[in-house]
Order: C-alpha cells, then structure tokens, then sequence
C-alpha cells in the first residue's frame, strides 16, 4: 500500500538545546544554508509522500511561515538581478500540501501524533521527528517505506554501549539482513539491561492502529504520552519490525549532532 501521509511532531520545547531554541525552534537551526525541518520534508517526499502534516504550538509559528509562499520576497529578489535566489525559495510551497495542527501543550511526542489522527484516517502513515537527519543517497524513509507490508517498521541504529542508555531499545528477533522482527522494545534501559544494540531513531511507518496503542501505552515517569510506549503496547498484539537504516545519522536536537551534521553536508559541497 502506498504511503502517502506524513506526520511531523515539531512542537517539542528543545530544551537540551537551549538558549539556541528559546525563540528559534530547533527544527529551523540550520544545517549548512537550509533549516534541518527541509530536509526531513525533502527526504519524505522523495519518497513520494504527498502531505505532510506538521504538528505544531503557538511557539513554533515560524515553520509554518518557512513553508508558505512568500511571493513579495521573490518580487524583490527578481528586482534586484537575484533570480538565482529567488529560484532557492520559490518551490517550497509546492514540495507536498501542507497541514498544521496543534498541540496545545507538550504532553509528549506520541500525544502530538494523536492530534493528527483525523488528519491522517484509517491508512499507514510516516513519522518523522524533527531532529534526526540521515545522510544516504537512498533517504531513509524510502528504506523504511519499502519494507512496509502492512505492521510498523521503526527505524534502528547500532549505538556504543555507552549511549545506549540514551535510546529506546529493541529486543529483536529473527532478523533477514537489516530487518528485524520486534519481540519487544525498552525505554532508555541501563546499559546491562539492554536488549541489544540496536537504538530507535526518530523513523516509523505506522499502521493506523498506533493510535489506539498511544492511549493505551502507559504515560512516562514526566507524565508525556511517547510514541515508542505505544509500539510497546503494538507489539504485545501484532507484529513490529525494525529496520537498520542505512547512512549516517545525525541528532541534530543537540549541538555536537548539528555541528558534526553541518560538516558532513558541507563537505559534500
Ligand atoms: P524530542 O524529545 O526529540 O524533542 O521529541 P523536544 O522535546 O523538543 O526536545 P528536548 O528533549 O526538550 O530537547 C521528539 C519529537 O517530538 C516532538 C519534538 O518537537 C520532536 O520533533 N514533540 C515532543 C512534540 O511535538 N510534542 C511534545 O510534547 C514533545
């Protein structure tokens, strides 16, 4: 079935990257000349999603303002010999058609997906968080897309057992090549209370029947609704599989991720 949707959760508070994210949300931070929010709209549609649904708060106005059309700028730009530049801004508006929804508080990433549950109706969608960037010349979410058959692919990373603890984990089980069935999942476990090495990024194709699973899926310690207590409450029921991206794998919610992302595009130039 062909995956058309697209849900983004951007309306976190980016707190580990503060003061930078005070005003500015993290999503629009750049990486070399575009904000790090493009590039995940770019991969998803070049991986032929068609909308993209953004979820939002009050204080993340400016990406909505990022993806309109802004055509007095570009009539300015023309006016002074700068159609070249006007050229980079132009098109951005007609990448996919664009919703926005809010969150009005943020009570976790997986409750601000259940805001774009009307949006998105009874077919499999994509979630892309809005920090993590993949560098591959297939986009990571067309991998994801193309092991789809019908239950939840989430996307995995091999992370060093130092950091492990800073993921959500996967107990996996048979595996062919890079796919992994899901047999269950932890959040952020000890280092030696691991079930593996393979993290979860910010990467999913869900079956719609996620939805049911966030609300079942109990609240975190903070009291947030996450994503990935949701997909432990999917897998309890039907199958969840994982998929060892390809690429390099930036966090770009953090300094160190973005800085190290800016070199890797910039080199690349
Ligand atoms: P993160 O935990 O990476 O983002 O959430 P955050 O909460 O903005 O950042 P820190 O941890 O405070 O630094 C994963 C994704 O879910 C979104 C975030 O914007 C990010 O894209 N999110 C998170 C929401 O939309 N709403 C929330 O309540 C929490």
């Amino acid at each position: 079935m062909k995956i058309k949707k697209a849900v983004l959760p951007v309306a976190g508070m980016g707190t580990r990257f503060m003061p930078a994210t005070k005003v500015v949300p993290k999503e629009l931070l750049p990486i070399v000349d575009k904000p790090v929010i493009q590039y995940l709209v770019e991969e998803a549609v070049l991986s032929g999603i068609e909308e993209i649904i953004f979820v939002i708060s009050k204080n993340k106005e400016l990406i909505r303002h990022h993806f309109s059309h802004y055509p007095e700028l570009e009539s300015v730009l023309k006016a002074r010999n700068k159609e070249h530049i006007a050229e980079k801004i132009r098109p951005i508006h007609e990448m996919a058609h664009f919703h926005y929804i809010y969150q009005d508080e943020p009570l976790g990433d997986g409750h601000a997906i259940l805001q774009a549950e009307s949006l998105v109706g009874d077919e499999p969608f994509l979630v892309l968080f809005g920090d993590d960037i993949v560098k591959h010349d297939i986009p990571a979410s067309k991998q994801l897309i193309d092991q789809f058959k019908g239950e939840s692919v989430i996307a995995v990373e091999r992370v060093p057992k130092e950091s492990i603890s800073a993921y959500g984990v996967i107990h996996p089980g048979e595996n062919q090549g890079r796919l992994y069935e899901v047999h269950g999942l932890v959040e952020k476990p000890a280092q030696e209370e691991a079930p593996s090495d393979l993290g979860v990024i910010g990467k999913y194709v869900c079956p719609p029947t996620i939805f049911e699973a966030i609300r079942e899926g109990a609240a975190s310690k903070d009291g947030e609704l996450r994503l990935i207590d949701g997909f432990i409450k999917l897998a309890e029921k039907e199958g969840v599989w994982a998929y060892h991206i390809e690429g390099e794998r930036f966090d770009t919610g953090q300094a160190k991720g973005l800085i190290e992302a800016n070199r890797a595009f910039h080199d690349d130039l």
